[in-house]
């Protein structure tokens, strides 16, 4: 996968070099590209802002560096789709910039633009799944008031655009958002991760809060290990595990079970649920009605 971000602060996605994703970068299963906005402008004082029309408080994105920005990422991209042996040889290219015209506007063949904004939609592990399956993505760093929005209709003819929030509270701008995407959907990419198992059995990957973890020593300033993980039947950890992950996503975020498919719930899981103020009717889980 190729990943380009844009900001005026390429510095701050610094640390998307270290550790894993850092290894994937040096493995060749991830290219991450930081360009600096202020590298499209042409002033004196490289200004990526002005005053919004029709007044009020802070700055606006100035339109022009954006467009020049992300037509060169659309250029790069396409540049690194029709290298021999890249991402776009497996058949994944990223469509040069006329191909995403071509394409017409419904096309999922445009290449990705994602533009992190307290007012998206709330990134998700699904949406982190669904965005590994791309062989590029674009980030386009949004800080002070927002960016004009006419690049955001500019681009809509050229990308994929998706305004993506972290989550409903408002940070200084995309870098962080940003920064947080890239480590979750570079994590998902084939070979980035050591063990691939452990992708299965974490937070979110079936819908529910992964189960609670312990190591050495078994009795640890008095609290002890729950016996069933030292008994060595695989069977009863693994139902034990399941109904922790039951437990815990009841506790503390309900909404994740209200809903649910209840099909890979056996009867004692259902039995844990009934136990937890849920119900189970029509194939789904549901928070029973509180009893008068
Ligand atoms: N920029 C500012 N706040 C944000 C948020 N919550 N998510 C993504 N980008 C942002």
């Amino acid at each position: 996968m190729r990943i380009d971000v844009v900001s005026i602060f390429p510095e701050y996605l610094a640390p998307l070099r270290l550790s894993l994703l850092g290894r994937a970068q040096e493995d060749g299963l991830l290219e991450l590209a930081v360009h600096d906005l202020r590298d499209f402008t042409f002033d004196r004082h490289r200004t990526v802002d002005d005053t919004p029309y029709g007044g009020g408080a802070g700055m606006v994105m100035k339109a022009e560096p954006w467009a020049l920005a992300l037509e060169h990422v659309l250029a790069s991209q396409a540049a690194t789709a029709e290298q021999p042996g890249s991402m776009g040889e497996a058949g994944q290219a990223a469509p040069t910039e006329e191909a995403a015209h071509d394409a017409g506007p419904a096309s999922a063949r445009r290449p990705v633009l994602i533009v992190p904004s307290p007012a998206g939609a709330v990134f998700t592990q699904a949406m982190a799944y669904e965005l590994s399956e791309e062989p590029t993505l674009a980030f386009a760093c949004g800080r002070y008031e927002g960016i004009d929005e006419r690049v955001l209709d500019w681009a809509a003819q050229r990308f994929d655009v998706r305004p993506v929030s972290l989550g409903d509270y408002v940070l200084n701008g995309g870098e962080v958002a940003v920064m947080a995407m890239v480590e979750a959907v570079g994590r998902l990419l084939p070979g980035v991760v050591g063990n691939p198992e452990s992708l299965v059995e974490e937070s979110h990957a079936d819908g529910l809060l992964e189960y609670p973890v312990y190591t050495k020593p078994s009795l640890w300033r008095g609290h002890g290990v729950p016996e069933v993980l030292l008994s060595g039947n695989h069977g009863k950890v693994a139902s034990w595990r399941l109904e922790q992950q039951l437990r815990r996503t009841a506790a503390r975020r309900p909404e994740l079970l209200d809903g649910a498919d209840a099909a890979p719930y056996g009867k004692a899981e259902r039995a844990v649920l009934r136990e937890l103020g849920y119900e189970v009717a029509d194939g789904r889980i549901r928070r029973a009605a509180p009893r008068a």
